[in-house]
Parts: structure tokens; sequence; C-alpha cells
């Protein structure tokens, strides 16, 4: 350790990127301090994947994250893999299993991945200290800085700031990292919850509210950006793993378009089932094909209900085209409380993207979600934690 300093390594935050990056750095021997203000780390890690940690995703690449310096990610994500994580989680036996697309869970409890970090900080001698608040940091002369915390000061030459997003509040979410990051110079980009259900108003939120708990399946998009996936209409809006996903990207005032058949050529379906049905009206058919409440409702308020050999063919292509690009106008986001992740975040553009140390103070790294990079659902969030995690770990 350098004279004059209680550590090698101060890391505000014992969350994902936290924990990996000290049990990374206590590794090459350095000595590290975990400083965790809420009475146990890894509170996200427990509650992620409904109790099961989607650990990773095996199909990650920088095209799964959103940030206004997109290349920024590049460098860590190809040096510390999914593989690589999945190395460590098969090292401490962990059983795990795909869900779909590339998402790894743990088959028992996300329990495993935190008892998993903390066995690796503890075997490599990096020390955790909880219920630990941090008063005030200052750059100490000559290099390096001290935390004034609850516990007392502390000192090193090198200082991680781990401490995630403004998402779920109550498990210990703080906006310290950005006042931090400010202290220092740094821009924080302007931030918003992602990865969140979307709200309805008015009339929309009327029609559809006691629909509440139906699911099916929706491409859903916003500009150019599309997923795939289920949607479930919600008490007050509209959620699932397609709209979540969309939610990054979708900004207020932005139209939705909800394709109800994704996969299929509406028209064709619509055609095939005149030919075929003719007597049929159009909810009984569409129930065939969606939800039956949804189908109704459907009729109810966005499509004519008659016989299907009543439509004439621009009136079946109507039909086919409101499946197909269905308009819905969110009045807003569920927002924190419910978010899984916080979009923008400590600016890229002034943190190396090789050591994550800041350019403008040297020593201070950032990592993890309170830098301005954000996941897609399904891994992706937790494989950036652990990958900038490890890469700042290497060179504190
Ligand atoms: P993280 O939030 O993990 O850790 C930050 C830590 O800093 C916390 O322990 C916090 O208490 C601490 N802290 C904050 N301020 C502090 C201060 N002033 N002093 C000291 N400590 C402070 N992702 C994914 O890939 N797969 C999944 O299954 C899920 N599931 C999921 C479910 C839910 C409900 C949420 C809210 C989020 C997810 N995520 C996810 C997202 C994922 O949890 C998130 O992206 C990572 O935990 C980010 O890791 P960090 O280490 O950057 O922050």
């Amino acid at each position: 350790m350098e004279p004059g300093f209680t550590h090698d390594v101060l890391i505000i935050g014992g969350g994902a990127a936290g924990l990996m990056c000290a049990a990374t750095a206590a590794r090459r021997g350095r000595s590290v301090l975990v400083i965790e203000h809420a009475n146990r780390v890894g509170k996200k890690i427990l509650m992620s994947g409904g109790g099961r940690c989607n650990f990773t995703n095996t199909g990650t690449t920088p095209a799964n994250y959103l940030s206004a310096n997109p290349h920024f990610c590049r460098s860590a994500l190809a040096r510390y893999t999914p593989r690589d994580f999945i190395d460590l989680v098969e090292r401490h036996r962990i059983a795990y299993h795909e869900k779909e697309l590339g998402q790894l869970f743990c088959d028992d409890s996300s329990k495993q991945i935190v008892a998993m970090l903390l066995a690796e900080c503890a075997d490599a001698g990096a020390r955790i200290a909880t219920s630990c608040g941090v008063e005030r940091v200052a750059a100490c002369e000559g290099g390096g800085y001290t935390l004034y915390t609850a516990q007392g000061a502390f000192t090193a030459p090198s200082l991680v700031v781990a401490t995630g997003g403004l998402s779920i509040p109550s498990m210990g979410a703080s906006g310290f990292g950005y006042a931090l990051a400010r202290q220092f110079g740094h821009e924080v980009l302007a931030t918003r919850a992602g990865l969140v259900p979307l709200t309805l108003s008015g009339k929309p939120q009327q029609q559809l509210a006691d629909l509440a708990g139906v699911a099916l399946p929706v491409r859903a998009q916003c500009g150019k950006t599309a997923f795939e996936n289920a949607m479930l209409v919600t008490h007050r809006g509209i959620s699932g793993p397609a709209i979540l996903q969309i939610s990054s990207y979708w900004q207020p005032g932005q139209p939705l378009l909800l394709d109800l058949l994704p996969g299929q050529d509406a028209l064709e379906v619509l055609q095939a089932q005149q030919a075929a049905r003719p007597a049929a009206e159009l909810k009984t058919v569409l129930s065939d094909l969606l939800p039956r409440r949804f189908a109704q409702r459907l009729c109810e308020h966005w499509l004519p209900n008659k016989p299907m050999k009543q439509f004439n063919a621009p009136q079946l292509r109507q039909a086919a085209e409101l499946l197909r690009a269905w308009p819905l106008v969110a009045s807003g986001t569920e927002g924190y409380r419910t978010a899984e992740v916080t979009l923008g975040g400590v600016d890229t553009r002034e943190v190396s993207q090789a050591s994550f140390e800041s350019k403008r103070a040297p020593g201070l790294h950032f990592i993890g979600e309170v830098l301005d990079v954000t996941g897609w659902l399904g891994g992706y969030n937790f494989q950036w934690a652990w990958a900038s995690g490890h890469a700042a770990g290497e060179v504190v």
C-alpha cells in the first residue's frame, strides 16, 4: 500500500459492478474497501430476474446498449465476456438455464450470485463496510481521495464510483454518484427511467384498464426501433418485455405502434378468413387470433365489427393496417419506482473506455449503471456491470 493511505482502492457502492471490481482488484493484491450505505450488498441482484437473477446474455454485443457514445462499451465487453462470467458461475457450481433469447438465469436463487461475489471478495481479501454512508469526498493534496463516512475517514489513491442508477430508491438507489461526478467537473447526461412500464391516460386507459392481466405477443415499434415479445395490459397502462424494451427508446409524446399479429401479414390473414368464414363477425375471427377479451375490445373501440363478407377491399385493408400498426399514445412511464434501469448518467466522453478513469480527475473511476450506458432487458445490464467492474479492477 502506498504510504499515507488507508487503502489502495476505495469503492463506493456494493452492487454488481462494485463487488466485481473489488474482487478483481483484490486478486491483484490491492487493498480494497467497498463502502455500501445499505444494510447489505447486492440488493438489486437479489431482486433481479424474479429472484433468479438473469445474470448475463450469451448474445451480448455493443448494439444491445444505449449511450450517447455507443462505442464506449465495446472494449470492456470484449475483454470480459458472458463466457467469462459463466465460467465463474460454473466454478461456484451454481446451476443455471437459458430462458429465451440467450438469457441465463439461476435455477434456484439470485442469492447464489451475491454469495458467489461475496466469496470472491473474501477469498481475495477485499473488505466490505455496510450501513456506511459517505458524507463527503475530497481530493487529497498530491493525489488520491479522502472519504468521510459514518465509520470514519478513509483514503486511497484510487476511488471507484459504483453507485448505480436511480431506479428503486427503496433498494438503496441514490443520485450520489451523479453529484460526485459533477463535483469533479464531469457532465451528467439527463437521466430518465428505462425498462419501465408505460402508463396510459384518458380514453385508452379507460378502454383497456379492465383487461389488466391480459397478455399477447406484439411487435412494439417506436421510431426505427422495434421489439417482438409479450405485452401485458396493466391497471395503469401496458408492460411486459416488449413494452419494457421499447420504453427505453420512447420519448414523451412519441406514438407507439403495436403490430398485434407479429410475424404474420395481417391483410393475408384477414383475406383468408374472409374466404373461409364469410358469415363470421370480425370479433369472432380475431378471438381465434388474439386473447378473446382483447379482440372484443378492439372491435368495440378501434375496429368495425360486422360479418367478414361485408368488408370491401379498402375496409379490409384498413382493418389489417390497424392490426399491423395499432397506435397507442402513452402518457408517461411508471418512473423510477418500478424501472429496472436509469438511462443517461455520467458522460462517457470524459471517461477512459480502457481503464474507466476520469479524464478530469486522476484516480477517479466510474463503473456500471452510473455511467451513460444502458442495456436492453435480458441480462445485458449485469453483463455491463461485470465487464466494467472487471476492467476497472484490472487497473486500479
Ligand atoms: P447497483 O444498483 O447494483 O449497485 C449500486 C450500489 O451502490 C447499491 O448497493 C447502492 O445501495 C449503493 N449506493 C448508492 N448510493 C450510495 C452511497 N451514497 N453510498 C454508498 N453506497 C451507495 N439486470 C440484468 O442484467 N438482469 C436482471 O435480471 C435484472 N433485473 C432487475 C430487476 C430489478 C427490479 C431492477 C431494479 C434492476 C434489474 N436489473 C437487471 C438491472 C441491474 O440490477 C442493474 O443494471 C445493475 O445492478 C447495475 O449494477 P451497478 O453495480 O452499477 O449498480
